[in-house]
């Protein structure tokens, strides 16, 4: 299969508390604060090449998550896959150009997310008292948090589970691993890039909510130093340390101060497999354990997500209509 999609390159995350957001994003994390305008703050991680930011975080009264952004192969593909989404009965909207993202299709996706393609992106230079000694470090390694490296997944839920996956899959994104419930599927494991999973939809009643935004690690021990902090400076643990089953990732799943779960990552399998078929788990006979968890702790708190269940998520593209 074709691919026309190269790859999440990150979200938009809504905070009714943007400065505490940005301490655990900044002091914790150890994200570098890269860009500011009138709603949004920008970051990135050191270790995230050209993109200008991979989390934005925006003010909202609500939790949740905003725009998924994803980048096309190429700028016509950013033209030819608008025509198949349109051919397939999805209205979206053009955005012009802001600070960072070029001319952009915003759309909504069965399960009530919404998506920006987008191809032109503003190039992130590194300032000079930044600039890593190497070529091939984006930035020196922060001298504050935990210094993650960069966005791996985001994992979200929502509606049409199997109508969602399969409009992925018409788009070239491929299906690692599946969960289902006999004939209900539950969660798909999907992948633009060859890595185990880049985006994760599980089955809801409510459209349009996040379930966790996935950082990576350089070493894996580095699980341990966030448990750590997260002891020290009060971060609410949901789920973790643990290893998975599926996609085999370990993390640890903490609550940031604005109420959306960060799951800090390492590990995982790559797949570059194109004719894979999915590998299907059942939750009646093998689901939690092995496949949620190999081993570490898992808490069903963790399927909450945010907003909290009852309140009703934004939808970040009528936001984007209104304006
Ligand atoms: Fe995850």
């Amino acid at each position: 299969m074709n691919r026309f999609l190269s790859q999440v390159v990150g979200v938009e995350l809504f905070t009714p508390k943007i400065n505490d957001s940005l301490w655990y994003f900044k002091d914790v994390l150890g994200y570098y604060e890269v860009g500011k305008d009138k709603e949004s703050v920008y970051l990135r991680a050191y270790n995230e090449f050209l993109y200008p930011f991979s989390i934005k975080l925006t003010e909202q009264e609500k939790s949740g998550i905003g725009e998924i952004y994803v980048r096309t192969m190429s700028e016509a593909d950013l033209y030819d896959t608008v025509k198949t989404l349109e051919g397939n009965g999805v209205k979206g909207l053009w955005v012009e150009p802001d600070s960072k993202i070029g001319r952009s299709y915003a759309f909504e996706t069965p399960s009530g997310h919404t998506v920006r393609l987008f191809w032109d992106f503003k190039e992130f230079v590194t300032p000079e008292e930044l600039k890593s000694i190497l070529k091939d470090r984006p930035m020196k390694i922060p001298n504050k948090g935990i210094g993650v490296v960069g966005f791996d997944h985001v994992a979200v839920s929502g509606v049409n589970q199997k109508e969602n996956r399969l409009f992925w899959e018409k788009l070239g994104v491929k299906t690692h691993e599946m969960v289902v419930k006999g004939n209900m599927e539950i969660a798909a494991f999907m992948s633009l890039t060859g890595k185990a999973h880049d985006i994760v939809f599980f089955n809801d009643q409510i459209p349009g909510r996040l379930n966790h935004v996935a950082i990576n690690i350089e070493h894996s021990s580095d699980i341990f130093k966030v448990t750590d902090m997260y002891r020290d400076y009060g971060i609410e643990i949901v789920s973790g340390p643990l290893r998975h089953g599926i996609t085999q990732g370990i993390g640890i799943y903490g609550k940031e101060p604005g109420g959306n779960v960060i799951e800090v990552h390492g590990l995982q399998y790559y797949n570059y497999l194109p004719d894979w078929k999915p590998l299907v788990w059942d939750v009646d006979k093998d689901f939690w354990n092995p496949g949620a968890a190999l081993y570490g702790y898992i808490s069903e708190y963790l399927m909450k997500g945010s907003p909290e269940p009852g309140v009703k998520p934004l939808r970040p593209i009528e936001l984007r209509a209104r304006r």
